[in-house]
């Protein structure tokens, strides 16, 4: 069967903002870039954000006040991608420079468990299990092949449990949580619920209430188009008030200004998830992607993505590889991953054709965002042809 009679639909037509868009990222001029769960790919704007920092920095030197209102920017923008309110966020270096102040400030005397899936990245592992150290217990929920049925999170999650922590989309097979069905089992049984977005954001709409979790993290540099050095943490309106990080730095003070060295007085609101110094570069090309994603269109890129990863998965299967990912799109994230007898090899294999993959587990990683094309699906599917011996 050729491309072109493929079930195809959703792709972006002609003049859209999504099919529009590629011409922001030069990348494409040199390469096949479909690698965004692992980074999302350069643009124009973000470029011209680090150049602007840098305009600022040598011509005012010190601009502090104007980088801690960029920081007050990159929190209203997070607020508004998960559609809850800025004093509910804290502007942080990573995904794990939030979750972990946020696990310092859990007590786990009367509730010792920590429920997570066997989908998480490593560092949601190894902040809650660092945790031990404190008196919590760690307890996995297995996963079947690529699907952690909603039974087992059902039988994990008790009146023990202080935290459930889950990931939205796991990073190495593409799978996507029931994350509404986990927090309301985490909720009936009274634990907080943690979710890492990092795999989502960016990829689908996102919205705290609908997804009824206490806290989510993610950070900007893949599907938000920013760069390494932003994440942020969301909490529940008051929910940050109840909760006192041990894990701290002067701009989580309730007023980085009172300069006191002799208590410990956070914020009430989550800025008490802070640390030190903003991350600013990094903050000015963070606003710059999401902006660039707001305008390109989350929900639209979403669209566009599915009918990419139909195409994908079509071909695969006309090759007899094998797609790990489930197939119902509600099911997955952007990510598609693909069973190999070599992943490494075979991402370097398609590095050699121009294609720049990834791999994790086993598995080729091919991540389509709304710069992408069919094209770029097609010269994929070609490569995987020429390189059939490493599909498994
Ligand atoms: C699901 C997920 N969580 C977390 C991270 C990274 O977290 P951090 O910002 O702490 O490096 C990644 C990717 O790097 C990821 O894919």
């Amino acid at each position: 069967m050729g491309a072109d009679t493929r079930t195809w639909f959703g792709a972006a037509e002609p003049g859209s903002r999504v099919s529009d868009c590629r011409s922001r990222f030069p990348i494409f001029e040199r390469l096949v870039y479909i690698n965004s769960c692992s980074q999302g790919a350069l643009s124009d704007s973000v470029r011209a954000a680090y150049e602007d920092y840098l305009t600022g920095w040598d011509e005012r030197g010190a601009p502090w006040d104007y980088w801690v209102e960029r920081a007050e920017a990159a929190r209203v923008a997070f607020a508004g991608l998960v559609n809850g309110a800025a004093d509910d966020v804290a502007v942080t270096t990573s995904l794990s420079a939030g979750v972990s102040p946020l696990a310092s400030a859990i007590d786990f005397e009367t509730r010792p468990k920590v429920v997570i899936s066997d989908f998480e990245f490593p560092t949601i592992g190894q902040i809650w299990h660092a945790q031990e150290l404190r008196g919590a217990h760690v307890v996995h929920v297995p996963a079947d092949g690529a699907e952690i049925p909603l039974q087992r999170f059902d039988a994990a999650i008790d009146e023990q449990t202080a935290v459930v922590s889950i990931a939205a989309v796991c990073y190495r097979n593409g799978t996507r949580l029931p994350v509404e069905e986990i927090a309301r089992i985490g909720h009936e049984r009274g634990a907080l619920v943690v979710l890492d977005a990092y795999q989502a954001i960016g990829t689908y709409p996102l919205d705290v209430t609908e997804l009824g979790v206490d806290a989510l993290a993610a950070g900007v540099l893949k599907y938000l188009l920013g760069s390494a050095g932003l994440g942020f943490l969301w909490t529940r309106p008051g929910l940050s008030a109840q909760l006192l990080p041990t894990q701290t730095g002067w701009f989580a003070d309730r007023d980085i200004f009172e300069m006191d060295i002799s208590d410990y007085s956070p914020s009430p609101t989550a800025r008490r998830f802070q640390s030190g110094t903003p991350p600013v570069p990094a903050i000015y090309a963070g606003i710059a992607g999401i902006e660039l994603m707001q305008e390109i269109g989350i929900a639209e890129t979403r669209e566009h993505v599915n009918g990419l990863n139909e195409r994908l998965i079509a071909g695969v299967d006309e090759l007899g590889g094998t797609v790990v990912t489930p197939r119902d799109p509600e099911r997955r994230g952007a990510l598609v991953c693909v069973a190999s007898t070599d992943a490494p090899g075979l991402v370097a294999a398609l590095a050699d054709d121009g294609i720049v993959t990834s791999e994790r587990d086993g598995n080729l990683r091919v991540s389509a965002h709304a710069y992408n094309t069919a094209d770029d699906v097609d010269a994929v599917l070609a490569a995987l042809a020429r390189h059939r011996a490493l599909l498994a």
